[in-house]
């Protein structure tokens, strides 16, 4: 039967890629909030210890560790790190990614090799390393992966992006089957906007133009951008014995734009399909 502490994370280790800022710092402290032992690997080697050094203030456990997550000899030196110290590995958080808005056409082999690098390769390796690691210690484990609303729709000058989420939503199934026997469950996230510094939008309420911020708003059936606050519960649901069945899954957290597909409010709150068809439509 299930309890409320199942919700928590009690004792588990986790590693957050891409934990030193936005979406994967608010994983990490949450999941730190949660009762886990927490490894941020981040390339970044200013913020990564500021960040592991708030959740330690807070009374929870973290580690930072410097990790490219393109480069595979950095990953594996990161997973040693995470199992010399904390001495098991629950859970990997996929969150390290990013992109550069261009047309495909001006992207270039160069650009979108980097994206593939990023995106693609750096799921890869930490997945790898964090499933054997799972696999020899028998325990199961969860790994989430952090995909886009991007990934199921099209997404002007995001074109390689998109295309490497939507690989990842399709990894996360395939893997999701192949570790199912090892306990290992694969699961991803799907935001739309989230406040974080990577979009320029620094939290939920202010850091943009109160026009563009407006704008959002309409578009978006709950009326805010999402906060990295809402991210981060659905992967400690992910994360936890509460989804103790759920595997393959991408769990939309978007505040409803998926569902809506395009239809937004217009200036008088009318919903509408496109700009000037209000309600009639
Ligand atoms: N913010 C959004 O609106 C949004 C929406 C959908 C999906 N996402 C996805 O969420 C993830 C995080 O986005 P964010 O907005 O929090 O980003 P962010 O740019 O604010 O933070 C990204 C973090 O990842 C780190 N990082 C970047 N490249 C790395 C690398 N090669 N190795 C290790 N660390 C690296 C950065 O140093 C930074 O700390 C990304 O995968 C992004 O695609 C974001």
């Amino acid at each position: 039967m299930l309890s409320p502490e199942d919700i928590l994370l009690t004792d588990q280790v986790a590693i957050v890629t891409g934990g030193a800022q936005g979406i994967g710092e608010g994983v990490a402290r949450t999941f730190a909030r949660f009762g886990a032992k927490v490894v941020i690997a981040d390339k970044n080697a200013e913020t990564g210890p500021r960040a592991a050094q708030a959740i330690r203030d807070a009374g929870g456990e973290a580690l930072f560790v410097a990790c490219d997550v393109r480069e595979l000899d950095q990953v594996e030196a990161m997973t040693a790190r995470t199992l010399e110290t904390f001495g098991r590995l629950d859970i990997l958080v996929n969150n390290a990614g990013g992109v550069r808005r261009t047309p495909f056409l001006d992207l270039g082999a160069r650009g979108w090799r980097r994206h593939i690098e990023l995106n693609m390769n750096g799921l890869f390796g930490p997945t790898d390393l964090a499933a054997r690691a799972m696999i020899a210690a028998g325990r199961g484990g969860s790994i989430i992966n952090v995909a886009t609303i991007e990934a199921f729709r099209g997404a002007p000058h995001r074109s390689v992006y998109a295309a490497c989420k939507a690989a990842m939503v399709n990894f996360t199934r395939t893997l999701a089957i192949e570790l199912a026997e090892h306990q290992i469950r694969v699961n991803a996230i799907a935001p739309d906007i989230v406040a974080t510094p990577g979009i320029g939008l620094v939290d939920a309420d202010g850091g943009a133009p109160p026009k563009r911020l407006a704008a959002l708003k309409r578009h978006i059936p709950m009326g805010r951008v999402g906060h990295v606050d809402d991210t981060a519960g659905a992967c400690v649901f992910l994360a936890s014995p509460m989804a103790a069945y759920v595997t393959g899954a991408t769990l939309h957290v978007d505040g409803g734009t998926w569902a809506s597909s395009g239809w937004s409010r217009d200036e008088q709150g009318r919903w509408q399909l496109f700009e000037g068809f209000a309600d009639a439509y």
